[in-house]
């Protein structure tokens, strides 16, 4: 016995910065931004805190569930960070929620839903819940380089959030782990320590476009084809996919490789920019509410990030 999907909900930060706004503070323009990831705005943190984000998308995941923060058995947070260093966001959201189960962080950079999914399976597997809530939520604003061009009009602020509950909905699940961070990573801050010797760096997300923009499309097609293969399953049979939400030109290099229907692919890209570990359960959460997914269809989620990680799952919509 696994899980299955319960209730999906979302948030974003009130402030909503576009192309042409970017353009007023950085040598960029609209149709540059657009043409090459199809994002035309993001939202970006100003008074709010990623874990007040994080729980707006709960108690809406929550409410869809039919359950309240008491009834979780376990709280798991995708995030690349929260508020603090420490504690993790999975603390300081079950305090803003007001629930009393065990609650961690999963940093598995963008493809952190997906590995949280993973951990969920292994804790339904163990009997040892009936309810988990994932909730993922980033503030990608706070570590990126707002001089930088290349990097900081690709990425945006949000949270998305599902509860899980006892069931027969996940098909089928892999992850993948290549280690090699020069190419995509953001380090800690400096410390004042007076013995370091490490040379002075900032925090801010660096970024090699071209080789993740690479890896991205050939992790998408060579997961999903494995998927398939594995489970006897066809792209047909996938009646929605959902990618992560880097950018539009890869999702749509990779759908037409895999021959995916234009409307079985789902994006909020435009919208929200890159979100992280947020963009495929915001996806979710957008998706159920306007009603798209029925009983018993299936839905593709395939996900790469900093690490290099990704991971690719099917799940039947309950
Ligand atoms: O979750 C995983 C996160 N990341 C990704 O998935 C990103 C994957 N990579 C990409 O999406 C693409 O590589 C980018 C969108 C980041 C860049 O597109 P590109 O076609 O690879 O552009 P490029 O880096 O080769 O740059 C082309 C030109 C350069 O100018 P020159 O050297 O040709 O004169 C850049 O300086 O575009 C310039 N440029 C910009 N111009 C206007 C770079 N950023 C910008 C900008 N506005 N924001």
């Amino acid at each position: 016995m696994s899980f299955s999907i319960l209730g999906a909900g979302s948030a974003l930060p009130s402030c909503v910065k576009t192309n042409d706004d970017l353009a007023q503070i950085l040598d960029t323009s609209d149709q540059w931004i657009y043409t090459r990831t199809g994002i035309r705005r993001r939202h970006v943190i100003t008074t709010e805190t990623i874990t007040g984000m994080a729980a707006e998308a709960a108690r809406k995941a929550l409410a869809a569930a039919g359950i309240t923060p008491e009834d979780l058995d376990y709280i798991v947070c995708p995030t690349v960070g929260g508020d603090y260093i420490t504690p993790g966001l999975g603390c300081t959201l079950q305090e803003e929620l007001g629930a009393h189960c065990p609650a961690i962080d999963i940093n598995a950079g963008c493809s952190g839903f997906l590995y949280s999914l993973d951990v969920v399976d292994g804790i339904f597997a163990r009997k040892k819940a009936r309810y988990v809530l994932v909730t993922a939520a980033e503030g990608l604003s706070r570590i990126m380089d707002w001089t930088e061009r290349s990097t900081c009009v690709l990425f945006g602020d949000g949270a998305g959030a599902v509860v899980l509950g006892e069931g027969d909905g996940l098909r089928y699940l892999k992850l993948r782990t290549q280690g090699c961070s020069a190419p995509l990573h953001g380090r800690f801050p400096m410390g004042n320590s007076p013995w370091t010797k490490e040379e002075p760096h900032t925090h801010f997300v660096h970024m090699e476009g071209q080789e993740v923009y690479k890896f991205a499309v050939n992790t998408i097609c060579t997961s999903v084809q494995e998927a398939l293969e594995e489970t006897g399953l066809s792209i047909d049979d996938m009646h929605h996919v959902l990618l992560h939400q880097a950018n539009m030109r890869i999702i749509e290099a990779a759908r037409r490789k895999l021959s995916i229907p234009e409307e079985r692919c789902h994006c909020c890209i435009e919208e929200t920019g890159n979100i992280s570990a947020a963009s495929i359960p915001t996806l979710i959460d957008r998706c159920s509410r306007e009603g798209l997914f029925h009983s018993g269809e299936n839905l593709l989620l395939c996900a790469f990030g900093a690490g290099f990680t990704s991971g690719t799952a099917i799940l039947t919509w309950k």
